[in-house]
């Protein structure tokens, strides 16, 4: 308990899933949470869910520069620094190659992956001024083995994975002390996912290179990436964490 008091932590796609499981295990560990998502309505209900009259709810798409540019001056004036950055907000879709518009190859690469670019450009400075900052990407096993029909979901969270590498050695060499790191979940049921484990066909397929069995759950998640935000990972940086019942192991 209370391995994040006096700490801010700052966490995208907030609204649901693995975000919110997120956002109220840091809640529980003393943080100050800053909610971030796209969806207001959905934000709100995730506030409520916290307790405590300190986080707030941000909403704002990860894709808006100069919206990234007014919450970096609204959390220095308001806290002077940012200790977590958990850049998770993202989506995929099924779209073979063949079938998949500049658009759509667009709208999820920029979610995936302009998101966490911006995010970690605009809150560097304030991740400094903690002097432990730790930045969390948010990537998936899909940024480590491919599978079909995930072209421009797989090439986006490569590149996550590549891009929190380069960041922990541009801070390295800093010396500012801001630490990143990767994640990569497996298959998570989560509000993103639901869907194709309420039918039994597909969900037999999913987990059928599963070697638990079963798929994971959001606090699975969220337990793993509290690790890499806290203190217990200090000489972690640059690294990948893997978080998929051994799908990868295989
Ligand atoms: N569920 C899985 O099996 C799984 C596996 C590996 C990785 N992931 C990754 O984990 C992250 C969270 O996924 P989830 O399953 O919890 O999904 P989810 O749909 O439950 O939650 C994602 C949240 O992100 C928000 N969001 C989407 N686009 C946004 C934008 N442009 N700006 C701000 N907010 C935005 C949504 O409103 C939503 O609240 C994603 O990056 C996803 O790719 C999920």
């Amino acid at each position: 308990m209370n391995r994040f008091s006096d700490r801010v932590v700052l966490i995208t796609g907030a609204a649901s899933g693995i975000g919110l499981a997120s956002a109220q295990r840091f809640a529980t560990e003393g943080a100050t949470v800053l909610l971030v998502d796209r969806d207001t309505e959905k934000l709100e209900i995730a506030l409520q869910t916290l307790g405590g009259d300190f986080h707030e709810a941000v909403t704002l798409d990860v894709t808006d520069e100069p919206g990234w540019i007014s919450l970096a001056d609204r959390i220095k004036s308001r806290f002077g620094k940012l200790d977590v950055l958990v850049s998770n907000a993202g989506f995929g879709r099924f779209l073979p190659i063949a079938e998949t518009s500049l658009e759509e190859w667009r709208s999820i690469v920029s979610v995936n992956l302009d998101g966490v670019f911006l995010g970690t450009k605009h809150m560097m400075p304030l991740l400094a001024a903690s002097g432990r900052g730790s930045i969390v990407n948010m990537s998936s096993i899909r940024g480590i083995v491919a599978a079909p029909g995930t072209g421009p979901y797989c090439a986006a969270k490569g590149a996550v994975r590549m891009f929190s590498k380069v960041t922990a050695l541009e801070c390295a060499e800093a010396g500012n002390g801001v630490r990143a790191n990767s994640i990569h979940p497996g298959h998570i049921r989560t509000p993103l996912s639901a869907p194709a484990y309420a039918d039994p066909e597909i969900a037999k397929t999913l987990l059928a290179d599963v070697p638990v069995g079963r798929p994971g759950e959001p606090d699975e998640i969220a337990d793993a990436i509290l690790f890499l935000a806290s203190d217990e990972s200090r000489y972690m940086t640059g690294a990948e964490l893997v978080v998929d019942g051994g799908t990868t192991a295989q």
